[in-house]
């Protein structure tokens, strides 16, 4: 799976290889797959494949079998939780090999690792960011469905919002990613009505608007141009609440009337089209790890 695919248009018997970027919209599909159906077309790779293996340190074998991170790793170790092939390891760094060793966590085999996948997607407007709805509303599951791996987003965006989302079957490193000590930076390109004054900006930025119980973090705002009646302003927030930037748009009096996430923990969409999902590279994938510090 090397390319971008966008969702097989009618007539269409699966996913194309990716082209030459165009101008202009991409189609959408037409119609989305109830609930729990897939859509037709390639076959879908197992959902984890194991990986061949070769010789790793203890601490980075247990980190991604994704019981600890590399540090909660090494204090497992320390504290004579780890066993290899029925010996105790306290020394850190032991070379062992996944497939062949016996490794043992609180007397729990860990399984041979998994490869790991990991994607960019521009999220267009109008689907949910669920695998699957209920209610029989669009989500992205259509967009999913073309990958050869099952994957999965980190974290949401709203229904009526665009953009960046990740998508991956490294749980560990997404909920790393998703946990509110990560503090991981998402920016927003938003349209707001009306023409906020330096000192609404102000409020987004030093803290003290309140949402709810308590203040929206620190975040930063600049203006990026204005109209008659609308503003747009570029929004880096380090929180992940519930309609966070709507609710911090509309505390200041400013609604928000279009939302598209144009970075996330130090990667950005760049010129990834909507509705288009491509792998990351081995060095992005390396920028959200040390966006959380797995
Ligand atoms: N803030 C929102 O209000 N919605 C999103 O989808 C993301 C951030």
């Amino acid at each position: 799976m090397a390319g971008t695919k966008r969702p097989p248009r009618k007539g269409e018997s699966g996913p194309r290889e990716r082209g030459p970027e165009r101008p202009g919209r991409p189609a959408r599909p037409r119609r989305s797959p109830r609930p729990g159906q897939r859509r037709p077309g390639r076959p879908r790779a197992e959902a984890a494949e194991a990986v061949a293996s070769s010789p790793e340190r203890l601490q980075k074998v247990i980190s991604e079998a994704g019981l600890a991170s590399r540090r909660g790793a090494e204090r497992l170790i320390e504290e004579g939780r780890v066993t290899v092939n029925g010996q105790v390891v306290t020394q850190q760094g032991l070379k062992v090999d996944p497939a062949a060793d016996k490794i043992k966590v609180d007397g729990r085999l860990i399984g041979p690792p998994q490869r790991m996948h990991y994607y960019m997607f521009n999220k267009p407007a109008g689907y949910l960011t669920t695998l699957a709805d209920p209610r029989g509303r669009p989500t992205i599951s259509i967009f999913l469905a073309q990958l050869p791996v099952r994957v999965f987003p980190v974290g949401r965006l709203d229904m009526d919002v665009e953009g960046l989302l990740i998508l991956t079957n490294d749980g560990p490193l997404a909920k790393r990613l998703m946990h509110p000590s990560s503090q991981v930076p998402k920016t927003y390109r938003i349209k707001v009505s009306g023409r906020p004054s330096e000192e609404a900006l102000a409020k987004l930025r030093d803290g003290s608007l309140m949402l709810g119980e308590r203040p929206a973090a620190p975040a930063g705002a600049e203006m990026i141009k204005t109209a008659e009646d609308r503003s747009w302003i570029l929004l880096t927030i380090t929180e992940g609440r519930h309609h966070q930037v709507k609710r911090m748009c509309s505390a200041i009096g400013h609604p928000v009337l279009k939302l598209k996430r144009v970075a996330y923990a130090g990667l950005t969409l760049g010129t990834l089209h909507r509705d288009n999902i491509r792998p990351l590279t081995p060095q992005e994938i390396q920028v959200l790890k040390d966006a959380c510090e797995v």
